[in-house]
């Protein structure tokens, strides 16, 4: 059996940044379904209040989280790779129904499996600017004339809700890929403490 240690994978300001993005979001995706009409939870004229509220924190805690990224390298880590991305792949869809071992090991400097680097860089680059982009054209809606747009917010707001969608989707499976590592709460520790057991590399570690 290969010896195994705790090491250090996630940074104190990565799991801020996780756990204050994945709270925005919840908060974000409960007023907004309500503003869509799904939904009486709050009333209309709060939820509204609060989504904007929660949309600007989300929006400055995104520029904070890119510079961090860029600052310590770690943006590296969403290099987007096919190298054993069918290995994987076949855990997800056979391996892991047969109990058979994650194939892929996590290290300090390779903390992300190919498959969750091209989700991630999925939200990153397509969902999270999506929703991003076309709330501040519906929060900015008054300053329109004023900067030379034009054109029917009803696009907006369904592109908005169409990433809102994805969104969702991506949360979800988010949360059931959390449950997949060593044991079911592994992962989640792990985003807690910053700690993880690991298969001891070359690469690996200490915080
Ligand atoms: C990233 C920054 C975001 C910004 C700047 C933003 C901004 C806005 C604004 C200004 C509105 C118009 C409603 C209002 O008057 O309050 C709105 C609606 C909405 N938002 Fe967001 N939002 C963001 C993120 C999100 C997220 C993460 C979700 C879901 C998980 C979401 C879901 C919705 C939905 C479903 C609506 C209703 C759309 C409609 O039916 O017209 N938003 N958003």
């Amino acid at each position: 059996m290969r010896k195994k240690q705790k090491v250090w994978i996630y940074a104190r300001f990565e799991r801020f940044w996780h756990w204050a993005q994945a709270a925005l979001i919840i908060v974000l995706g409960v007023t907004g379904f309500e503003v869509h009409g799904t939904y009486r939870l709050f009333g209309f004229a709060a939820a509204s209040d609060i989504h904007r509220v929660a949309a600007l924190m989300l929006v400055i805690l995104a520029i904070f989280s890119m510079f961090w990224h860029f600052t310590t390298g770690e943006w590296k880590q969403y290099l987007p790779t096919t190298e054993n991305l069918n290995v994987v792949f076949r855990f997800y869809t056979k391996g892991i129904f047969r109990g058979e071992p994650h194939p892929f090991e996590k290290t300090r400097l390779s903390k992300l499996n190919p498959l969750q680097r091209f989700t991630y860089l999925g939200f990153k680059l397509l969902i999270f600017p999506v929703l991003a982009t076309t709330g501040l054209l519906y929060l900015f809606y008054n300053m329109w004339p004023r900067i030379g747009l034009s054109g029917p917010l009803t696009v907006v707001a369904l592109l908005h809700t169409a990433g809102a969608f994805l969104l969702v989707v991506f949360f979800v499976v988010h949360v059931y890929m959390t449950t997949t590592g060593r044991t079911p709460t592994a992962n989640l520790k792990a985003m807690v403490t910053g700690y993880e057991e690991v298969p001891v590399t070359n690469d690996t570690r200490h915080g």
